[in-house]
């Protein structure tokens, strides 16, 4: 049944398929990463974010900064009841303000964060490109200067099947234009409009918005430079960046 991407995210069976597990070390090596790079200018203390969901990476996140304040958004009220719900539980409450929100429509502050995180694919839930591109313009916004940006998105490199796709697509490139990469996604029998991002595009929107200093690496890329071999049959992929705002 094909779907809009909030009301997919509103359903009850799909955010209790949101496990609550804590963050994957690909994620923790981002936050190390975004620490020291801020470091020259302070610490960590406020943090934005965006498609929080049911509040997987929040609780990780708190520990690691102990930061005074962070504001998590989700575009579903549901999953936003439900992480206002685990930030109880988990006593982060107080400093944790929560907003159901479009990222695209985040925009009305700037200068207030030293960290923005769009983890864990939110973006393939966003299959404008003048959408992504409002997220990446509103976390730079956002962004102290010197302010970091860190994020996975969906990969069009990964199993066999769905590379082989993305190239036919890229080579036609001329009729597909930004749409190259789209790819109906989903699960629980939705199929919601999804995106799947090239390396290099992902690399230009950021640049496009005014990101500079910025790395993304697959994940069979980063943990390759960690001698470890990643099997692409059990996992996405995907990629996962860093960024600066000057
Ligand atoms: C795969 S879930 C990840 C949730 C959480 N970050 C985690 O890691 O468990 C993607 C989340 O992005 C949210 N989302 C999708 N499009 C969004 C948008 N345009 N603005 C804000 N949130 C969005 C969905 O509602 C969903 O909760």
């Amino acid at each position: 049944m094909k779907i809009k991407n909030k009301d997919f995210w509103e359903k009850d069976d799909v955010i209790a398929t949101q496990r609550l597990k804590k963050i994957a070390d690909f994620e923790h090596y981002m936050l190390e990463k975004a620490k020291k790079l801020y470091s020259s200018s302070g610490a960590i203390t406020t943090i934005k974010i965006f498609g929080c969901g049911s509040g997987r990476e929040i609780e990780s996140i708190a520990d690691f900064y102990k930061p005074t304040r962070i504001v998590a958004s989700d575009i579903s009220e549901n999953m936003i009841a439900k992480c206002s719900e685990n930030l109880k539980l988990w006593k982060i409450d107080s400093i944790t303000e929560t907003l159901a929100i479009n990222a695209t429509e985040y925009n009305k502050i700037s200068n207030s964060f030293e960290l923005v995180t769009i983890l864990n694919s939110m973006m393939t839930y966003v299959p404008e490109r003048k959408d992504r591109i409002a997220i990446y313009s509103n976390s730079f916004q956002i962004l102290k200067p010197k302010g970091i940006i860190v994020g996975t998105v969906h990969n069009q490199e990964g199993v066999f099947a769905k590379t082989m796709y993305f190239k036919v697509r890229n080579l036609f490139s001329f009729i597909f234009g930004d749409k190259v990469g789209n790819r109906t996604t989903g699960f629980n029998g939705f199929e919601v409009p999804g995106y799947y991002y090239s390396k290099n595009g992902l690399i230009n929107d950021l640049k496009e918005v005014g990101f500079k200093n910025i790395e993304v690496n697959s994940l069979d890329e980063f943990y390759a430079k960690n001698n470890i071999v990643y099997d692409r049959k059990k996992g996405y992929n995907n990629l996962i960046f860093i960024a600066t705002k000057p």
